[in-house]
């Protein structure tokens, strides 16, 4: 292991808030690079918010402020987030910042002088309404292989076909509704087979895990196509130079925000960058830092591909390793907002110890790709039986136990008190590859073993009743207990800091580290007890994801969400707003159709005139409940045939869907036809 190490973690969105599925990666990267730290490494560990691209500009623009606006409120909220979940970044800077611009020009002007970009026409959806060049999650229309309805501009999710958005049938701005036209512009590419030999050579030096290697393989036999690394205006990013209304693709300056959020903190502390990364105008081409980056599977090609080709192309060092992991379960399933699971930072934080879910984490996570799964009940009980019904039950035990019988004084490790400690000493090797080879399951399940032999040593000696009898014995048997509990905390340091720095506390001991673990503490007085973690009722569980479910937040758009649509339609003129006839109507009678199980057949009076509307709201009302009942009409949504019959119109109503519905109602006094304006 070198003993200076860059790591990072790849940079989160500036649209959206953070969510237990993030959190997999950052407590990952953050147990990794704690633990380097407490190997006596100087480990920095940096991210940044990746602010540009089509879904913050057009977030910003619903919420009616600047992208500028936009993103500082969002930095300001991940830092929270962050920070409540302890991930101890020494830089978490904004991929919208003078040294990321920097650098993005320089790679682009580098790799260009390479020759390695080169601009060629490339036809694009465009929407007038919008004015602006659709990228392909924002074009929707009819799947041209299995012709499945409301699909994205690239792929579909009814048949898995992949195409590019001119092929799509029916095509339409997924914003506006319009239908794009087309238009030509030239774009710039960056020729990535030119690399294909660098990349080769780096990833059988051991950049990548075993089995991302293999994956690379496949794209290298299918070919490494061109990239299009630019975006026509309107865009929220950095103007490509000698250009008027062309942007650096957000995907060409995110990873670079990884320099610039480094080369920012090294300027701020007056340590030279160019010594740490180095790059083309660097005095030695060598260095002795490493690069890490954790990232999830679903974005390897940009870091296992792009990334260190414009690194190399731009004579920048390269980085050194590739961490992957997997996605994240809850309860076997996609996190999803209908089923409560889709849990905020803060919502999480809200209602239970974020040291939960690092150590939660921590217990299912390997050196592998494999999805891992949150099951809310294994959460509650392996918070229960180990956190609270091991470590904190062992140190609160003896500590107590020294305080309330012995006035706080440690004593000697008796001979069978220095064997306990000599095998806890000894897992030591182990337990630190495996932090090393990021087995963090295995850490956990190796302390696991480590606290019951603790356990079971302190139930055979009993220093409970010995304190009465022969209280220096006892002394010398909580001495061992204690010594235990303080290889547990040094162990479980980098999962749980908080743990850790309460027991250094209540020891009386500077920072635990793996170079002190071998010293025991004996003879000297111990501080009060602290609480540490109280157990946790499912109930409370219960609560977050009932609290997850109501909050009107829209479900975080997924890892690509550069390409997803915005949080928030676009603002709409009166004149948009006055083409919806919207009415109030009395429902005459409601009854449930068969064969459809969410649907009500409503019979409805609008000023007169009868209207038979199908209203997805079985599943929140009986029909009982709402004859006479005044609601809230679309009456001129274009009449649509069911297989049960003709809609005409629509009902309106609140909640989060699946089911979740609230009608909308005026108040008393309207009556049937009355325009809603
Ligand atoms: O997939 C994502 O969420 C991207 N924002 C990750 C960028 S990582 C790096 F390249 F900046
Ligand atoms: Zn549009």
């Amino acid at each position: 292991m070198p003993d200076k190490i860059l790591v990072t973690s790849a940079l989160p969105y500036a649209n959206g808030p953070i969510h237990i599925g993030h959190l997999v990666e950052y407590i990952q990267t953050d147990i990794y690079v704690r633990f380097h730290r407490m190997a006596g490494r100087r480990c920095l560990y940096f991210c940044a918010d990746d602010t540009h691209g089509t879904a913050v500009m057009l977030s910003a623009k619903a919420a009616g402020i600047s992208p500028e606006e936009w993103i500082a409120q969002v930095h300001k909220e991940h830092v929270e987030d962050f920070s409540r979940f302890l991930i101890s970044f020494d830089n978490y800077y904004s991929t919208h910042s003078p040294e990321n611009r920097y650098f993005s020009e320089l790679i682009f002007q580098r790799l260009k002088a390479a020759g390695s970009i080169i601009k060629r026409p490339v036809e694009q959806a465009y929407c007038e309404h919008c004015r602006m060049s659709l990228p392909d999650r924002y074009i929707r229309g009819t799947c041209p292989r299995c012709k499945a309805p409301d699909q994205y501009g690239d792929c579909c999710e009814v048949c898995g076909a992949t195409y590019r958005p001119t092929d799509l049938l029916d095509p339409y701005c997924a914003t506006c509704k319009t239908k794009p036209t087309t238009r030509t512009s030239e774009h710039y590419f960056f020729r990535l087979a030119d690399y294909q030999d660098q990349l080769r050579a780096l990833i059988c030096s051991g950049y990548t895990p075993k089995t991302v290697a293999n994956k690379l393989e496949e794209w290298f036999a299918a070919g490494l196509r061109d990239w299009d690394i630019s975006r026509d205006g309107p865009y929220f990013g950095f103007l490509i130079p000698g250009e008027k209304d062309k942007y650096f693709y957000v995907w060409l300056d995110a990873p670079i925000g990884y320099m610039a959020s480094a080369k920012n903190y090294f300027d701020r502390m007056g340590e030279d960058f160019s010594e740490v990364w180095p790059g083309p105008s660097s005095a030695s081409p060598t260095t002795d830092w490493q690069i890490h980056h954790f990232i999830g599977k679903d974005i390897m090609y940009f870091h296992a591909l792009f990334w260190p080709a414009m690194l190399i192309g731009a004579g920048f060092k390269a980085p050194d390793r590739l961490f992957v992991h997997g996605f994240l379960t809850v309860n076997g399933e996609k996190m999803s907002k209908s089923r409560g699971t889709f849990i905020k930072a803060q919502t999480f934080a809200k209602h239970l110890n974020p040291e939960f879910l690092r150590y939660y984490y921590a217990s299912k996570l390997s050196d592998n790709l494999d999805d891992i799964d949150l099951s809310t009940e294994d959460l509650v009980s392996k918070i229960n039986a180990d956190l609270v019904g091991k470590f904190a039950n062992l140190a609160s035990r003896s500590i107590q136990l020294l305080h309330a019988g012995l006035r706080g004084r440690l004593g000697q490790l008796d001979p069978t008190g220095s064997n306990l400690f000599g095998t806890l000493v000894q897992a030591r090797e182990e337990i630190a590859s495996d932090y090393e080879g990021l087995r963090f399951s295995s850490v956990v399940r190796r302390v696991l073993d480590l606290a019951d032999q603790a356990d079971r040593f302190l139930e055979a000696r009993k220093p409970w009743d010995l304190v009465k009898t022969a209280p220096e014995q006892a002394r010398d048997v909580l001495t061992a207990g204690i010594n235990a509990v303080k290889c547990l905390a040094t162990y479980l340091k980098p999962v749980i800091p908080t743990f850790a720095a309460k027991i250094e506390q209540m020891l009386c001991v500077g920072p635990l580290d793996l170079s002190n673990i071998d010293q025991p503490l004996q003879g000297t007085v111990i501080g009060p007890f602290q609480r540490l973690f109280e157990r946790v009722d499912p109930k409370e569980v219960q609560r977050m994801i009932e609290e997850t479910k109501s909050s009107g937040d829209q479900q975080p758009p997924s890892p690509t969400a550069d390409h997803a649509p915005a949080m928030f339609k676009p603002e709409c003129t009166i004149e948009d707003f006055d083409k919806l006839d919207i009415r109030v109507a009395r429902v005459i009678s409601a009854e449930r159709v068969q064969g459809a199980d969410k649907l009500l057949r409503l019979l409805i009076d609008v000023g007169g005139t009868q209207k038979t509307v199908f209203a997805g709201i079985a599943k929140a009302y009986q029909p009982e409940q709402l004859t006479g009942r005044l609601v809230v009409y679309l009456a001129n949504l274009r009449p649509r045939k069911m297989r049960f019959g003709l809609s005409e119109g629509m009902i309106l109503a609140a909640g989060p869907g699946d089911g979740q519905v609230y009608l909308l109602a005026p108040d008393p006094g309207a009556q049937p036809g009355q325009k809603v304006t």
